[in-house]
């Protein structure tokens, strides 16, 4: 999955940046805006007095001076405008947002870091921020006076009022992310894309494209985190991510393979669809025996030392990657004898361990994720991490992304559908929702059965 780190490459572009190290307590600032303040007012109030009584006829005074009080009076209220105006933009409720952050920021600090000051010096965080496509991008450098930057990210949300969709520490700055949460993508739009009518003849092409997930959060089957362990307890939504991923991977035009040890609509899904679903031990042991042979085959054909071109990969020489969707593996592995149960593990290891230079990614779902359930010899490959679901205990968050539920700055957001990935390449946790599919996957096995009948490789299944 190539994600994401690319949230904060990208944002280099067209971005309007500040930074803020506060040096004083303001103060001081208050103080001289008082005085100017007082001293507008003081211009706008006097001529008033004096003009008043000067038009009841209570007073006289010589008309150049009227003139010049009526001077003084205008000059004042013009004055006061400009900086009541000033004011505006630049305080919290600005309507240009990039001022209205500093300024959130600047009140964020007084409030919460509690900045020090010992003889003359001034200690205070620093700030990092930037807007980009309606989101703002914060950087937060705690010089040692934030122990909880997680919390304090949770503290700054609330104070400027704008969901915290990304928190990451890295080289000793917090970034975070605030914006609107992306909406989720609809699943059977993305999978039925370019085929406008159900008449006439879909062409399909053969691409390596990276699978859309959520937001920027996508499947790149190109990657070294090819493979995918995807974590959640019955009922979060494994089986429908599984058929979203697995209807992407053959409309991108490559083969897909199913184990569903359930026997459930899943399989019935790609079964009509013409794909190879395995669904008992024997099945199982068979297929993947199969795919281990097609793999050591083609990784001899023209990966091996020897034979491997430099700069060949799979794209260049044109071969369609070969994806193994494996639904419930703990299941699988608890129902299996001892020997079958060690056969399915070698040959699942295996693919693990070569396909990603020979094209055989593996998405494998389970429950829980434990080093006694399931072979480290296959976990660890799978580098690429999703956990669903509200009701994830701590144990199994952290076995499946290496963190805690409280790394996460925002609340811990999982439900059916929601949950986080977590990748080598993207480092920190990324909320993701899945791509919606429908109540009844009916409306999927015929999309899938309508794209084979019309001439796709849809179903090809070997
Ligand atoms: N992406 C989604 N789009 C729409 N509905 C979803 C999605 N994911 C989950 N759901 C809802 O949650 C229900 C359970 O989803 P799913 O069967 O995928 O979960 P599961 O983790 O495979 O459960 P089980 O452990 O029982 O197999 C679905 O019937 C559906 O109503
Ligand atoms: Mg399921």
């Amino acid at each position: 999955m190539g994600k994401d780190r690319t949230w904060k490459r990208k944002r280099k572009k067209h971005r309007i940046k500040g930074t803020i190290l506060l040096r004083t307590d303001g103060s001081k600032a208050t103080a001289a805006k008082q005085i100017i303040l007082a001293i507008l007012l003081s211009g706008i109030l006097l001529p008033l007095l004096i003009i008043f009584p000067v038009f009841r006829g209570n007073l006289t005074v010589a008309p150049e001076n009227v003139r010049r009080l009526a001077d003084m009076f205008v000059t004042g209220l013009c004055l006061l405008e400009v900086f009541v105006t000033v004011r505006i933009l630049l305080s919290k409720h600005s309507p240009i947002k990039w001022l209205a952050v500093r300024k959130k920021l600047v009140l964020f600090t007084r409030l919460f870091i509690k900045p020090k000051i010992s003889a003359t010096l001034y200690h205070s965080v620093r700030w990092r921020y930037w807007l980009e496509d309606k989101k703002t991008v914060i950087d937060l450098y705690p010089n040692g006076l934030v122990e909880d930057t997680a919390g304090l990210g949770r503290k700054l949300s609330e104070y400027m009022g704008e969901e915290l969709l990304k928190y990451e520490e890295c080289n000793g700055k917090a970034c975070y992310l605030f914006g609107d949460s992306p909406k989720r993508y609809d699943g059977m739009l993305l999978m039925g894309e370019g085929i406008s009518k159900l008449t006439g003849r879909y062409e399909p092409k053969m691409s390596y494209a990276p699978i859309p997930i959520y937001d920027n959060v996508v499947w790149d089957f190109n990657s070294e985190a090819l493979h995918i362990l995807l974590i959640a307890p019955s009922g979060a939504g494994k089986t429908r991510l599984l058929t979203y991923l697995a209807g992407m991977a053959m409309k991108r035009g490559h083969k897909a393979y199913v184990v569903d040890a359930k026997n459930s609509v899943f399989g019935r899904v790609f079964r009509h669809s013409g794909v190879q679903v395995a669904t008992n031990t024997e099945e199982i042991i068979c297929l993947l025996t199969s795919l281990v042979d097609e793999m050591e085959e083609r990784y001899s054909k023209y990966f091996a030392a020897d034979r491997a071109e430099m700069d060949e990969d799979l794209k260049t020489l044109g071969l369609k990657e070969h994806f193994l969707f494996f639904d419930e593996i703990l299941s699988v592995l608890g129902s299996a004898g001892k020997k079958e149960r060690a056969e399915i593990e070698r040959l699942l290891g295996q693919l693990a361990l070569k396909g990603r230079a020979a094209g055989f990614p593996v998405v494998i779902t389970a429950q829980k994720l434990s080093a006694t359930d399931l072979p480290k010899s296959i976990t660890e490959q799978c580098q690429t991490r999703f956990i669903l679901g509200g009701l994830v205990s701590e144990e199994t968050f952290h076995q499946a992304t290496g963190a805690y539920k409280k790394d996460i700055a925002a609340a811990y957001k999982g439900g059916v559908g929601k949950g986080y990935a977590v990748t080598p390449k993207s480092g920190g946790l990324t909320y993701i929702e899945t791509p919606l599919l429908p109540r009844n996957l009916r409306d999927c096995i015929i999309l899938l059965k309508e794209l084979r009948d019309r001439g796709t490789p849809y179903g090809e299944g070997r």
